[in-house]
């Protein structure tokens, strides 16, 4: 099993051209199936994620191309409305296809996606927003069997903000009978761009960016081509991140910033100097004087919560303590331990960290838990004396497009072996 070799203390220098959003190419793999034709997806990650969503589409039937940084996908021959188990299971993501297949074939199998590595992560929200629409759900033996002879658009209310429910049922509604209005909808920048792909397909979404969608349903939907995929909010403030903490100068290029004003409207309250660009964000720190700031995780426009393993060990770095309250996921903390045994002094308290602050971290054997506790683990190995081995870096490779090259690009002293 692979795992990364980090020599830490150094500052990093130059350049890293960000990488397409993963949470927007994902969907808009799904919303293909929607499609009349071949669409082929610009500015793709290269990711374990985006080849399992290819490869369940394969297994359904569809033809799947991949090149270095795009993927084409031709639904014309997909006709099996069946994502296996074998698939679902190790990305919760691919449940993202039960919205399209219900609506394109009145019937759909999907297994459920089961738990994981932090907390039961449920898609009762996707159901009850599915049955609103008329569509008939029953579970058996772990798959979600859905059967409608007529989609009707409805009110759908759900409980909180989810983005995948969102996408989910909105990919099943643009081809209901009559109008449906979402409300506590995800107003992410994923599933705007969602939006705007079914809207070009010839959907009617309005509403798009805020937390009440309506939708219009039409009879059919296709025409569309090619879409680039949005910049990587996630990967972009993940090296901002990195930046703050290790000290230096670094230019991202391919990026929104409007997509990340709460992430650099923080690093700023923490003395982080950034200069944002129309696409591109330059980040300087000497890594002495970050201030400590309290933290709470919300949806989008809010800090999000892909961000806050990594703004924890920020946090430990900084001139004083702070908490980190986490709103959108209670028991996503398990990256706590591993950043101690690096020398972090985090405590955790009904769902609120407190962070020492002025820690010095000391190389040690840590393990990757999730995609962004292992990005955290990244950033305290750079920034700790010594050498840090980081193993089950396949959880990385499921979020990050070749992260070892980029920061070794800039200065890392980072190795990925075997
Ligand atoms: C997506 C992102 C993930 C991010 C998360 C929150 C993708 C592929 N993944 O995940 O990186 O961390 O948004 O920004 O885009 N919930 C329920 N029932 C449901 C659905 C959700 O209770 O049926 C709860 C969840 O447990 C969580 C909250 O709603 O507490 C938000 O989750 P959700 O937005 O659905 O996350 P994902 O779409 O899975």
């Amino acid at each position: 099993m692979d795992y990364f070799e980090i020599e830490g203390k150094n500052q990093l220098f130059g350049d890293i051209t960000v990488s397409g959003a993963k949470n927007a190419v994902l969907p808009l793999m799904a919303a293909s199936i929607l499609n009349d034709r071949a669409l082929t997806i610009n500015n793709v990650p290269k990711l374990s994620d985006s080849m399992t969503m290819g490869n369940l589409i394969k297994e359904m039937g569809g033809e799947v191309s991949f090149d270095v940084s795009s993927i084409t996908i031709n639904p014309q021959n997909l006709n099996i409305p069946y994502a296996p188990y074998k698939l679902v299971k190790t990305m919760r993501a691919s449940f993202y296809v039960l919205g399209p297949l219900i609506a394109k074939f009145g019937e759909a199998k999907v297994s459920l996606p089961g738990g994981c590595a932090w907390g039961p992560r449920p898609v009762d929200f996707h159901i009850e927003g599915m049955k609103k629409l008329g569509i008939d759900i029953s579970l058996e033996a772990g798959y979600v069997i859905a059967k409608s002879k007529k989609m009707i658009g409805n009110k759908i209310v759900f409980p909180k903000i989810s983005v995948g429910a969102t996408g989910n049922v909105l990919m099943a509604a643009v081809l209901a009978e009559g109008d449906t209005e979402i409300h506590n909808a995800a107003a992410e920048p994923e599933i705007q761009q969602l939006c705007l792909l079914l809207n070009e397909m010839g959907a009617k979404i309005s509403g798009i960016g805020t937390n009440i969608l309506n939708i219009q349903g039409v009879e059919k939907l296709g025409g569309v081509d090619s879409i680039d995929v949005i910049p990587d909010r996630i990967e972009a403030g993940t090296f901002l991140i990195a930046v703050a903490a290790t000290g230096g100068k670094v230019t991202l290029k391919n990026v929104e910033p409007k997509h990340m004003e709460s992430v650099i409207g923080l690093l700023r309250k923490s003395n982080i100097d950034i200069v944002e660009g129309k696409d591109s964000i330059v980040v300087t720190s000497n890594g002495l004087n970050i201030k400590a700031c309290n933290m709470e995780t919300h949806e989008y426009p809010g800090f999000p919560t892909d961000l806050q393993a990594q703004w924890m060990l920020l946090m430990s770095l900084a001139s004083g303590n702070s908490t980190i309250k986490e709103n959108i996921y209670f028991d996503r903390f398990t990256h706590i331990l591993e950043l101690n045994r690096l020398g972090c002094d985090i405590h955790l308290e009904e769902g609120c960290a407190t962070i020492k602050g002025n820690r010095s971290l000391i190389g040690a054997d840590v393990m990757s838990t999730d995609i962004r506790a292992s990005a955290a683990l990244i950033i305290a190995a750079l920034c700790a004396e010594g050498s840090t081995s980081i193993s089950r870096v396949y959880h990385i490779d499921r979020g990050y497009d070749k992260i070892e090259e980029k920061l070794a690009k800039i200065g890392a002293k980072i190795v990925r072996k075997k």
